[in-house]
């Protein structure tokens, strides 16, 4: 890959933390134990140049290490292999990419490659008019009042949750474990609403969405840089039988509650039947319906079910940091499931969850075509440029975060201090995650819950390390010790 050096940004060689560096503790015996921490595991970034078919080899097993390690230092990385192509990790770029000229950049086809097959109609693969009006009717059942309307079953989740893991001996496959939560949670919110029982037919829902993610939801990084579409790669895109079964699953759901109505505990389904433009009063047909519902089930349940398990992973690994969680859990609980209520109080849990997507933001590369010329960190970008955005790369830069390989919760005791276009796991702009507010939610609801009630310890397996096949996963299931804290001290 060749690679220009960047006209400006802080010190390339040094990557020395500059002033714009977010802030950790600074007292001195508290710098000098962050700095004793062991870091986080980590992905292998590319260290050096390589061929097309270096590259291919190496993407066919992780994504991410086709991006330079030196982009975690530097602002911006332009090159060309077949197409040109620009890797920005600047907050400035980012946010001209995503926030004020996002209109010249629009989603670049491979990256939606793999869900625009499936999901043509659905929200994170439209584009121009038919996004802004779809975007402006969805909006509303993702506003705070009716996400707090959402949460008894992420609740009912967690306490079941928590119930299991009381009943194991011995380690627990914490990646499963939490792929099965999030996953109760989202087929829950999104068909069965309040109660959290379903009314429609799920077993083809649960059958389709394992196999859809396990064996199809890949993409090459050849992709992106524009290699010609001939040349074999893994995983690609197939239809195939269980993406029928996922959209006759979501089919019945819809035709069942047209037939029933649901108005006492709504789900995510009856809000999007009730879903209106309040520009123009248009509502979504069956087929906009269904290719939303199953980009809410997607999008919705590996993004959580990831961030908790990389959660539970770190606060095994800095024992003084789960001890303060936990703290917070129990006093806060007691030995009750977490609510919606107790959210705002769980401070420390929160910044936890918010460390833990700084390291391991589930969707870390992001692409854009751009439509016309433009400069961007002073390199010029010629129309059709692929703009790649590797978030992983921009949450460990060097410039912006102190001790960047480190798991430091506290680095988020004052979000005034953020800069919101360098920690952007939720992406930024117009486009930016529909369902933030609702993943927080439910991250905070289980990982309380989870915390209040068990310690977490490393098992002498191989630690994880992030790899990326269209979302950042361990490139080995999380295994943990689980066992039980002691019953908490009335007040
Ligand atoms: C920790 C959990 C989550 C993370 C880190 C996350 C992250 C993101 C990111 C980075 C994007 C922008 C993608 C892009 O520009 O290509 C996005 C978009 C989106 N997310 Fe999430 N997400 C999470 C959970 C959820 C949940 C729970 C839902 C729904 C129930 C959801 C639904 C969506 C949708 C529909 C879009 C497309 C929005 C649009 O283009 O207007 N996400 N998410």
């Amino acid at each position: 890959m060749s690679e220009n050096t960047p006209s400006h940004g802080s010190s390339p060689t040094t990557g020395a933390a500059g002033d714009t560096a977010t802030p950790v503790p600074h007292q001195g015996h508290r710098k000098r134990k962050l700095a004793l921490r062991k870091p986080a595991p980590e992905a292998t970034l590319l260290a050096r140049r390589t061929g097309i078919f270096g590259l291919r080899r190496l993407s066919r097993d992780d994504i991410l290490s086709v991006i330079p390690a030196s982009s975690m230092r530097l602002p911006i990385i332009s090159g060309k292999v077949l197409r040109r192509f620009h890797i920005v990790t600047d907050p400035a770029g980012n946010r001209q990419i995503f926030k004020t000229n996002f209109i010249n950049y629009p989603k670049s086809p491979e990256a939606k490659g793999v869900l625009a097959k499936a999901l043509r109609h659905g929200l994170f693969v439209i584009e121009g008019e038919e996004w802004r009006w779809q975007r402006r009717a969805l909006n509303p059942a993702f506003a705070p009042r009716n996400v707090s309307r959402l949460t008894p079953p992420m609740t009912r989740s967690a306490q079941e949750a928590t119930d299991r893991l009381a009943g194991v001996n011995g380690p627990v496959n914490i990646s499963f474990e939490m792929m099965k939560t999030a996953f109760d949670v989202i087929v829950r919110v999104t068909f069965a609403g309040g109660d959290g029982e379903s009314t429609v037919p799920l077993d083809a829902v649960n059958d389709a969405i394992e196999h859809y993610l396990d064996k199809t939801a890949r993409v090459s990084m050849l992709d992106y840089l524009g290699v010609p579409s001939w040349i074999p790669r893994p995983g690609r895109m197939r239809t195939h039988p269980t993406l029928k079964a996922l959209k006759a699953g979501a089919d019945a759901a819809i035709a069942e509650r047209r037939r029933n109505p649901n108005t006492k505990n709504p789900a995510l389904l009856d809000l999007l039947l009730d879903a209106e433009d309040a520009k123009t009063g248009r509502r979504m047909t069956d087929a906009e319906l269904r290719d939303n519902l199953i980009t809410f089930l997607i999008a919705g349940h590996e993004t959580t079910a990831l961030t908790l398990s990389w959660a539970l992973y770190l606060v095994a690994q800095e024992p003084d940091t789960q001890r303060r969680a936990a703290r917070e859990a129990r006093t806060v609980l007691g030995s009750r499931a977490a609510t919606e209520a107790d959210v705002d109080k769980l401070v420390y849990i929160r910044q936890v969850i918010n460390e833990t997507l700084r390291l391991y933001p589930p969707i870390p590369v992001h692409l854009r075509t751009a439509e016309a010329d433009d400069v961007v960190c002073e390199h010029a970008v010629k129309k059709g440029d692929t703009m790649i955005v590797p978030f992983y790369a921009l949450h460990r830069h060097h410039k912006h975060w102190k001790f960047p390989r480190k798991f430091i919760p506290e680095r988020f005791d004052d979000m005034g201090q953020i800069d919101r276009f360098a920690y952007v796991p939720f992406s930024v702009g117009p486009r930016v995650c529909i369902g933030a507010d609702f993943a927080m939610q439910e991250a905070i609801i289980i990982l309380a819950t989870l915390l209040a009630r068990h310690r977490f310890k490393l098992t002498d397996r191989k630690p994880p390390k992030p790899k990326l096949i269209l979302t950042l996963r361990p490139d080995r299931d999380i295994w943990l010790e689980v066992s039980p804290r002691g019953p908490v001290k009335p007040a």
